[in-house]
C-alpha cells in the first residue's frame, strides 16, 4: 500500500519546482466527504501570500499561480483530475483504477506497506507502575496507549524497545524492607501472603509515620539497599518478584509485551551522572542540595537531595542519557498522565542543553494523558473510597461482556447467527471486554479526560469495540457464505469500482498508510480509531446499497469484501485487539 497523500505531495511539490524558482513542501488533505474530491492541495494560495509583497514572479493572483502549477503536473496513474477552484485550490480526483488495484493487491494478500519510510531505533516508555502500590487506571491508560504506540510502530517496520520504567527503587523500599523483616521475621522460609501489597504498603507506611524508630531503622535500610547489601537486596527482590506476578496477570489479560528496565536499573549511573553535571556546571548547589536550572522552566530538576540521596528526577536525567547516548535511540515517547509534563518538558531541555538530545537527528515526546474519571464524572475510586483494582475492572468488563453476550443469544432479531460453545462464549467474553476498555480509551482524543463507562463502552449500537467486532464478524460471515471456491475465482479479475459507495469505500481503506504515519507522528491513535470506524461505516453503506452474492460485479465486490476484513484486522491488532471472525 502506498501512502496516496505522500505521492500527491510529491506530484505537487514537483509541479511547483517546474513552475517558479523556489521550492515549496506542498500540503495535501483529504477533502470533507461531502465534497467530490478527493483530495485538495491550498499549494497557490500558500505560495502566493508568502511572495505576494515581493511580487510572486509576476503572477498576478492564486488563481493564476494554481493554473501554472496546474500546467506543470506530470501525467501518473495515482491522479485521475486535477481541477482549479475559484480560490485557487487544487482539488484532485483518484484514479478509480489505480485505487482498485490496491483492493486486488490487499485481497490477494499482498499486505505490504510502500511508504519509502526510513526504519529508526524508537523507545517506548510506557505503563511504568510503582512497585508494591496498586496499579490504577492512570497507569491502566498509559499500558494501553504505549503499546498501541508500540504496534503501530513495528508495523511501520520501526526498530521499537517496549520499556518499563517501573518505579522499584527509592526511599519507600526502606519501610517496606524493615516491615516485612518486623512483621515475617521468617518471610525467607515460609513465604507470607503479601499479594495484596496494597494493604502491605500502607500498613508500613502507617509505621514509619507513627514510630520514630522504625522511621531510623528505615532510613538506614534505604542506605543498605543503595549500597547493594546482600540481606536487603534479597528482601528487595522478594517484594519485586510479588508484585511483578500481579502485574503480568493484568498484562497477560490486555496482551501486553513489556521488557523491565525500571529505575532500579539506573541505580549504578546516578552517581556518573550527578558528577559529570556537576563537572560541566549544570548541576549547582542550592540549599544542600544539588539542582539543574533549565532555562525557560521555572521548577528545577532535582540532582541529588540534601540528603545525598537520588529521586525520580536524577533517574530519569540517566535515563534519558542511557536512551540517546547508550542505546542510540533516534526517538523516545513517553507515555503518562499530562499532569507530569512540566517535568517531562524540563527533562527535555536540560537533555538538549547538555548535548545528550539533538533534534532532529534525535526526537523526545511526551505522549501526555487525560485523567480517567468515574462514571459519575468524579474522581475514580471504589464505593468504598479505595482505588480501584485493575483486576476487578478488567473482571467486571468479561462479566458485562458476558451477560451482553447471553442477550444477544436471546434476541430474535438476530436470525441466522451462529450459536457458540460455551468456552466459545468465554473467549468471546473476554475478547470483548477487554476490547471494548481499550477501544474506548484509544477512541478519546489523548489530551482529553473522560468518564469511565461500562455502559458506553459495551453499547452495540455506538461507536463501540462491540459494534466493531460484530460489524467484522458479519464481513466474515458473508465471506464464508461464499465459500473458497467462488473467493479464490474472483480473486483473478481484475476489480472495478463502478459504484460510489464502492468507491468510498475503497479510498477510505487506502487511507491506512497516510493516517499511520499522522498517528505516529502525533500519537493521536483517536484517528485510527476513527479510521476503523469510517471503514466499517462505509462498509454498510456499500453492502446496503450493492448487492454482492450473484450480481454482475460479484468478483470486484468479493475482493472489497476481503480487503475490508483484512484491513479492519489489521487496525484492530494495531489497536492491541485480536477480532472474533464468529459471534
Ligand atoms: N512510575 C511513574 C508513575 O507512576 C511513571 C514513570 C514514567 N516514566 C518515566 N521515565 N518517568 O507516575
Amino acid at each position: 500500500m502506498k501512502s496516496l497523500i505522500g505521492v500527491l505531495k510529491d506530484i505537487i511539490s514537483q509541479a511547483v519546482s517546474a513552475s517558479i524558482p523556489i521550492s515549496e513542501p506542498a500540503v495535501v488533505t483529504s477533502a470533507a466527504a461531502k465534497f467530490n474530491m478527493d483530495f485538495v492541495s491550498p499549494i497557490a494560495l500558500t505560495i502566493f501570500n508568502k511572495q505576494k509583497s515581493s511580487g510572486c514572479f509576476g503572477i498576478k493572483n492564486a488563481k493564476d499561480l494554481a493554473t501554472l502549477i496546474h500546467s506543470n503536473i506530470q501525467s501518473n496513474p495515482i491522479v485521475n483530475q486535477v481541477e482549479i477552484a475559484t480560490n485557487g485550490f487544487l482539488n484532485i480526483y483518484i484514479n478509480h483504477e489505480f485505487i482498485a488495484g490496491q483492493i486486488t493487491d490487499l485481497a490477494r494478500g499482498n499486505f505490504t506497506l510502500d511508504i519509502g519510510l526510513v526504519k529508526s531505533k524508537i523507545l517506548v516508555d510506557f505503563s511504568s507502575p510503582n512497585i508494591a502500590k496498586e496499579m490504577h487506571v492512570g497507569h491502566l491508560r498509559s499500558t494501553i496507549i504505549g503499546d498501541a504506540i508500540c504496534r503501530c510502530l513495528e508495523f511501520l517496520g520501526h526498530d521499537v524497545a517496549r520499556v518499563n520504567h517501573l518505579g522499584d527503587w527509592g526511599t519507600q523500599f526502606g519501610m517496606l524492607l524493615c516491615y516485612l523483616a518486623d512483621k515475617y521475621p521468617n518471610w525467607e522460609t515460609s513465604a507470607p501472603d503479601i499479594s495484596n501489597l496494597e494493604e502491605f504498603y500502607k500498613a508500613a507506611k502507617k509505621e514509619f509515620d507513627v514510630n520514630p524508630e522504625f522511621k531510623e531503622r528505615a532510613r538506614l535500610r534505604v542506605v543498605d539497599l543503595q549500597s547493594g547489601e546482600e540481606s536487603a537486596m534479597k528482601a528487595w527482590r522478594y517484594i519485586f518478584k510479588v508484585s511483578r506476578e500481579y502485574l503480568q496477570i493484568v498484562y497477560d489479560r490486555l496482551d501486553i509485551k513489556i521488557e523491565d528496565f525500571g529505575e532500579s536499573f539506573y541505580n549504578p549511573m546516578l552517581k556518573g551522572i550527578r558528577d559529570e553535571l556537576v563537572e560541566r556546571g549544570f548541576a549547582v548547589e542550592s540549599e544542600g542540595a544539588l539542582i539543574f536550572n533549565v532555562e525557560g522552566h521555572s521548577t528545577p530538576l532535582m540532582v541529588q537531595k540534601t540528603d545525598g540521596g537520588y529521586g525520580y528526577d536524577s533517574t530519569d536525567l540517566a535515563a534519558v542519557k542511557h536512551r540517546l547516548v547508550t542505546l542510540g535511540m533516534q526517538r523516545a515517547i513517553y507515555v503518562t498522565d499530562s499532569g507530569q509534563s512540566t517535568h517531562f518538558y524540563a527533562l527535555f531541555d536540560a537533555a538538549k542543553t547538555v548535548g545528550w538530545h539533538n533534534p532532529p537527528s534525535t526526537r523526545l515526546d511526551h505522549a501526555g494523558f487525560g485523567v480517567v474519571l468515574g462514571p459519575d464524572g468524579k474522581k475514580f475510586k471504589t464505593r468504598e473510597g479505595g482505588t480501584v483494582k485493575l483486576i476487578n475492572l478488567l473482571n467486571e468488563a468479561h462479566d458485562r461482556a458476558k451477560a451482553q453476550l447471553e442477550k444477544r443469544e436471546q434476541d430474535p432479531s438476530i436470525g441466522n447467527r451462529t450459536h457458540l460453545t460455551p468456552q466459545d462464549f468465554e473467549i468471546a467474553a473476554e475478547v470483548l471486554g477487554m476490547a471494548a476498555i481499550k477501544y474506548f480509551d484509544l477512541k478519546q482524543n489523548r489530551i482529553s479526560t473522560y468518564a469511565f463507562s461500562f455502559d458506553k463502552m459495551l453499547d452495540p449500537k455506538g461507536n463501540t469495540a462491540v459494534y466493531l467486532i460484530y460489524a467484522y464478524a458479519r464481513i466474515c460471515s458473508i465471506l464464508e457464505k461464499l465459500g473458497e471456491e467462488v473467493i479464490s475465482e474472483s480473486l483473478s479479475s481484475t476489480c472495478i469500482l463502478a459504484d460510489k459507495t464502492e468507491k468510498n469505500l475503497a479510498l477510505c481503506i487506502c487511507r491506512l498508510p497516510d493516517v499511520l504515519e499522522t498517528v505516529v507522528d502525533e500519537l493521536a491513535l483517536n484517528k485510527l480509531c476513527d479510521l476503523l470506524y469510517e471503514i466499517s461505516t462505509k462498509f454498510s453503506e456499500f453492502y446496503t446499497k450493492c448487492r454482492v452474492i450473484g450480481s454482475a460485479e460479484q468478483s470486484s465486490r468479493i475482493q472489497l469484501c476481503i480487503a475490508t476484513k483484512i484491513v479492519m484486522k489489521k487496525i484492530f491488532n494495531l489497536l492491541g485487539i485480536e477480532p472474533i471472525e464468529k459471534i
